[in-house]
């Protein structure tokens, strides 16, 4: 964050200072929602959220250290810039900050699409790291919250602002896109992910493709050739294009994708006339298509192919529980893919686990949320094509059984090979009893039903029993 002093942080929110002895007091450290975090020179911003206001902790936040708060009333603990929707007043002051701070020579790149937003981001901030300061924090925060939030750690010596924009409707990316102008904006898909409030694929475009309409002249738009709704926003940027994907075409493409033994992609990187080899880190062919996006942003840029395939080659996953492969000291390798799920990321993450090596692939998988009136055939199309793949499926809660009716259709034997559990206790019961040495499992659905706590419980259960078994202890 930049040094603002409390007449700034009004000036730029549109707000009025309250309780300041003296406004040339500057905010020094971090703005932040969560009392808890506050440090010395914070700046606070009370919001009310669905179970408590930041206001109850105005107190508390001053005791921290925080200098001021953003709140819609005054308090007499703290001075107070008085705004009427602290939100709002959040996304100007990071549009201000960011301001300043392109004007001083950061480069901001955003990226959107229906699957993969955060595992580019995080590509593409560890690739950018290799060029000059970058801030690209793990993690989502692609809303009207965690975006300026994002924006308003960078600071004077920040060359690259990698920013993650999210949309559940018209609007929101132009929105995000009006807190932080990029000049570098990328469009990944565009899936079924929130199809329910979206309507249809179209509308999805629209919405996504608002990233692409924000650009500046001199900026550039890297677009998804494989994807035929993403390549078709090209008329809508006044920016250049360039494209990415697998087709002969993309200016940005891979060649000769070979998948090693853990499902790590290889292939050789072919841009600006050059061809470098990469040896992606990540798990999953579909990181592929994401490395590309994140290399033609890299270019983009301006760093070179070679600097750009060797950075690619050594990034790790940043983010918790996006293809997280862990193996149990007793041999079961846990794959916890459980932080969101919808039509395309379940397939992809399926594609994964038939590219682990196993003796048997068993998928996990909860239910997908927000898919509209669509929903229960989509689950059962996603069972049926899971069916071919794995040895076992387990479909847990009642909005899965679609899952298990469609792997049983497409030939896996009912309540042996296909199975349906009403809750993650009944499928760590299960799987407790049923898991070997050898078996990769697959632990996947969306982010309300909570299922990276039954890959953790998978995990240390593979490690009480390894103890139980090294005791001595067969019962
Ligand atoms: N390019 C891709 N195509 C399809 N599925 C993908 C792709 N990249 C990642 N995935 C899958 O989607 C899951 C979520 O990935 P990620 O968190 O990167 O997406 P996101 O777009 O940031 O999601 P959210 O909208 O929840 O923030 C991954 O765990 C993986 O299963
Ligand atoms: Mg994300």
């Amino acid at each position: 964050m930049i040094v603002l002093t409390l007449a700034e942080v009004a000036q730029l929110t549109g707000g009025e200072l309250h309780g300041a002895a003296d406004d040339g007091a500057a905010v020094t450290g971090a703005v932040t929602l969560d009392s808890r975090s506050v440090g010395r020179g914070d700046l606070f911003v009370a919001v009310a959220g669905e179970r408590v206001d930041g206001h109850d902790f105005l107190g508390a936040a001053a005791e921290a250290g925080a200098v001021a708060a953003l709140a819609t009333r005054p308090h007499d603990a703290l001075p107070c810039v008085v705004v009427a929707d602290p939100v709002a007043a959040l996304g100007r002051l990071a549009a201000g900050v960011h301001d300043r701070l392109v004007a001083s020579g950061l480069i901001t790149l955003a990226i959107t699409g229906s699957s993969g937003k955060t595992s580019t981001k995080d590509l593409l901030g560890q690739v950018l790291a290799a060029a000059g300061p970058t801030v690209s924090p793990p993690g989502s925060y692609n809303n009207d919250i965690g975006l300026p939030l994002t924006v308003l750690s960078a600071d004077a010596g920040t060359r690259f602002l990698v920013l993650e924009m999210g949309s559940r409707g018209v609007g929101h990316i132009a929105r995000l896109c009006r807190v932080a102008r990029p000049r570098i904006g990328v469009v990944l898909n565009v899936g079924s992910a929130h199809l329910g409030e979206f309507g249809s694929p179209e509308g999805i475009a629209q919405a996504k493709g608002e990233l692409v309409e924000a650009l500046p002249d001199d900026g550039t738009a890297v677009l998804n050739a494989d994807d035929g709704r993403v390549v078709g926003m090209a008329p809508r940027t006044r920016a250049r294009v360039v494209t990415t994907g697998q087709r002969d075409d993309a200016d940005v493409r891979a060649t000769g994708v070979t998948l090693d033994d853990a499902a790590r992609a290889r292939f050789t990187l072919v841009a600006a006339g050059e061809e470098h080899a990469v040896a992606l880190q990540v798990v999953g062919v579909h990181q592929v298509a994401n490395a590309l996006s994140a290399a033609g942003a890299a270019l983009a840029a301006g760093m070179t192919p070679a600097d750009v395939a060797a950075a690619l080659s050594a990034a790790g996953p940043r983010s918790r529980w996006r293809m997280e492969v862990e193996r149990r000291p007793d041999g079961v390798t846990i794959v916890n893919d459980a932080y969101n799920a919808n039509p395309e990321s379940m397939r992809a993450a399926l594609a994964a686990l038939a590219g682990l090596t196993g003796t048997r692939r068993i998928a996990v998988l909860g239910p997908m949320a927000e898919l509209g009136p669509d929903a229960a055939a989509e689950h059962e199309r996603l069972g049926r094509d899971a069916a071919a793949g794995v040895d076992l499926l387990v479909a847990v809660g009642a909005d899965a059984v679609g899952i298990a009716d469609g792997a049983s259709a497409a030939g896996r034997r009912a309540g042996e090979e296909s199975v349906h559990v009403p809750d993650r206790a009944a499928a760590r019961e299960l799987l407790g009893q049923l898991l070997r040495p050898g078996d990769v499992v697959l632990v996947k659905a969306s982010r309300s039903y909570g299922l990276e706590l039954l890959a953790a419980d998978l995990l240390t259960a593979g490690a009480s029993a390894d103890r139980a078994r090294a005791d001595g202890d067969t019962a």
